[in-house]
């Protein structure tokens, strides 16, 4: 059974489409044993609580420095003796420390085709802002390793979404959650469990 460790900052949507896929069968030998966020106001700890998984908020707020902060969240990881960190919606740098030690164990969910749209300040709404003022007709979602750089790390699965007329920024949003995120997410969990990557 693969150990799963979901990291999260806000309404955790994607987290919910994870534990609906394990629910269903569609991530098989896989489970969340802990959710952890940096936002104490994030609804997707209470999404944790109600399924009885550990929600623990580490906010950077509550430590004296960033390095204090980084190896609590260190520390806080390897205490679950976890085979995959998720992020789904973490808006926090990965300390270099993890990255080395959880080397191809961290993946992450962006909201675009990258390498469109992601890097420095590409993260939650702001992305789909830009993929509207460029005027893109298709734009997506991709899931991939966390390496040292930003979105930078290799692919694992993309896919595409039309953007239609009309769209904002949130209508966008959510049909890229719902076409891309809510799909590929799950799906590169269940593909690590059973060897397919
Ligand atoms: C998702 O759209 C995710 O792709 C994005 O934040 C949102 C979190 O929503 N992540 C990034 O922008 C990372 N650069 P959720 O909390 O409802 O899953």
């Amino acid at each position: 059974m693969l150990r799963v460790g979901v990291l999260v900052s806000g309404g955790g949507t994607n987290l919910q489409a994870v534990l609906d896929a394990i629910d269903s069968g569609k991530i098989r030998g896989a489970a969340v044993e802990v959710v952890i966020s940096n936002n104490p106001g994030a609804y997707a700890l209470e999404r944790a609580r109600s399924r009885g998984i550990e929600a623990v908020c580490l906010s950077p707020k509550s430590f004296d420095s960033r390095e204090k902060f980084n190896e609590a969240l260190l520390e806080k990881t390897d205490e679950y003796n976890l085979d995959l960190i998720v992020l789904a919606g973490f808006l926090v740098t990965i300390p270099a420390a993890m990255i080395q030690k959880y080397r191809n164990r961290i993946i992450n969910i962006h909201p675009s085709l990258i390498p469109s749209f992601c890097g420095v300040g590409y993260y939650g709404l702001k992305v789909h802002e830009a993929a509207l003022k460029r005027g893109v007709k298709l734009t997506g979602a991709t899931v991939h390793f966390v390496d040292e750089g930003m979105d930078s790390g290799p692919i694992i699965l993309q896919k595409a979404v039309e953007v239609l007329p009309g769209d904002t920024p949130e209508i966008l949003q959510r049909r890229v959650m719902e076409e891309a995120e809510w799909k590929i997410l799950p799906e590169a969990i269940d593909r690590i469990a059973n060897g397919a990557v």
